[in-house]
């Protein structure tokens, strides 16, 4: 990864690569994430429209980070600067760096429940996975060790550089996690009660499609791909020029898909199965859920232990691009060395998520308290305005930027490089549409559909 040297330093190879962005986009948002915002916005129909959104708008967006990235060969900010110099547009690469802090703040904080959880069969078998996780949340002896760990661990793999660790790591466990997946699924499925649950997730019923739920779809498009906030710049910075952006960047997208169709099929079964509202779980859907299967399963302490450990290194890898981002700015761009630009981010976003860790329950203002736009609680308030809000925004704006100030000419010729004969012609052209057209008004009508619903 990037070092203070004038020499950028580049992933060893396009798997090294692959895994890298893949890593970055498959974490809590696949497996904690989507499927508790499914649940929230109806089941079936919210899956329709998240994969539309993955396929026309964040796809054809992807690619143009990546562009952008490779291009400068530089952060969110300096990438914008190296094509426009003194513009607005500056800020933008200012929102994607504070939106990258925010963001890590209370992604912190679910990644040290999961880091907790690895022990969670062996504490407390038997004890109510509900109540379980209601006092585990709310105690903040717990949480903010937990959380401060896990920040730690980030810390030190951006401060020691990702690719001798992290990408050799992640090659061995990633395929683990997907294996232990599908016994996860096959166990869900198999549960007595479990069709609806099948039911509520496949089947789409399509009056349930608003403007709430197009929102939410497209933020969490966004936030799964790890787009919207300049990570796949950042990314796509290391990347030499014989790398076909293409190729790559559909794997990630595929890859990051398939785990979150995954997660769904492992939790909205047992759900049914169980009895419960789908609507009811929050961000503690996974936590109560997952224990009740394990419980059910031959080794279920050991295989709920080796979840939680393959999914704590899931989010660790996510993690890391967050924090990449928001250091390899003051790397770039001022004149901190990376170790400080490590410690003092690392720091001081510990900092901002202390009141996320405490606003499950740790204290009751901000627990239920506060609330913002219709969204109860500190920490859903902070998942709304970073984790969808600023992602989709940042998106637009890019977007723009991309394909209308460095325009779709200059992005197309950046593809080309590395990808053949592939991107030529027409695939070329109708790539453009969408990046000039479709992505940027698509956005938009959904974001303004919102606001004007909200005043
Ligand atoms: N995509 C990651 C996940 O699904 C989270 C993440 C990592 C992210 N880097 C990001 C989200 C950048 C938005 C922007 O868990």
């Amino acid at each position: 990864m990037a070092t203070t040297t004038a020499e950028r330093e580049q992933w060893g190879s396009r798997i090294g690569f692959v895994l890298a962005a893949a890593g970055s986009a498959i974490g809590l948002g696949n497996i904690w994430r989507f499927p508790y915002v499914t649940a929230e916005n109806g089941g079936g129909a919210f899956v329709v429209v998240y994969l539309a959104c993955i396929l026309l708008i964040c796809l054809p967006y992807l690619f143009a980070e990546l562009a952008l990235g490779r291009n400068s060969q530089k952060n969110p900010v300096g990438a914008i600067t190296a094509i426009k110099k003194g513009t607005p547009w500056t800020l933008v690469g200012g929102l994607c760096v504070l939106t990258g802090v925010f963001i890590l703040s209370y992604y912190g904080v679910v990644a040290g429940w999961a880091l907790g959880y690895i022990f969670k069969a062996f504490v407390a078998p038997g004890v109510e996975s509900s109540t379980y996780f209601a006092s585990f949340v709310a105690d903040p002896w717990t949480v903010i060790p937990l959380a401060a760990l896990f920040m730690l661990i980030t810390i030190s793999v951006v401060y020691g550089g990702v690719e001798q660790g992290i990408e050799r790591w992640a090659k061995v466990l990633m395929p683990i996690l997907l294996v232990l997946m599908l016994v996860v699924i096959f166990r869900s499925v198999t549960l007595p009660g479990s069709g609806a649950g099948l039911e509520f997730y496949l089947n789409p019923d399509f009056s349930k499609i608003d403007g709430e739920v197009l929102l939410a779809a497209l933020g969490q498009a966004f936030f799964s791909l790890s787009l919207g906030m300049g990570a796949m710049i950042t990314y796509g910075s290391y990347l030499p020029k014989r790398e076909n952006l293409l190729v790559s960047g559909g794997y990630v997208a595929l890859f990051d898909t398939t785990i979150a169709l995954m997660a769904g099929l492992m939790i909205f079964p047992a759900l049914f199965a169980m009895g419960r509202d789908p609507g009811a779980g929050g961000p503690a859907l996974i936590f109560e859920v997952l224990p009740e299967v394990f419980a059910t399963m031959p080794l279920g302490s050991f295989i709920s232990a080796v979840f939680f450990v393959l999914l704590s290194i899931a989010a660790l890898t996510s993690m890391v691009s967050l924090l990449e981002v928001v250091v390899s700015y003051f790397v770039d761009e001022t004149t901190w060395s990376r170790a400080k630009s490590v410690w003092l981010v690392g720091g001081f976003t510990f900092l901002m998520g202390l009141p996320s860790a405490l606003a499950q329950g740790g204290s009751t203002y901000l627990t239920e308290g506060v609330s913002l736009f219709g969204v109860t609680g500190f920490f859903s308030i902070m998942d709304y305005i970073w984790g969808n809000v600023s992602l989709a925004l940042g998106a637009l704006l890019i977007s723009i930027f991309a394909g209308w100030v460095w325009g779709t000419g200059n992005a197309m010729e950046e593809l080309q490089q590395g990808s053949g004969d592939f991107f030529t012609g027409t695939t070329a052209r109708i790539w453009s549409i969408f990046l000039k057209y479709i992505c940027p008004l698509v956005i938009a009508i959904i974001f303004v559909g919102k606001v004007m619903r909200e005043i």
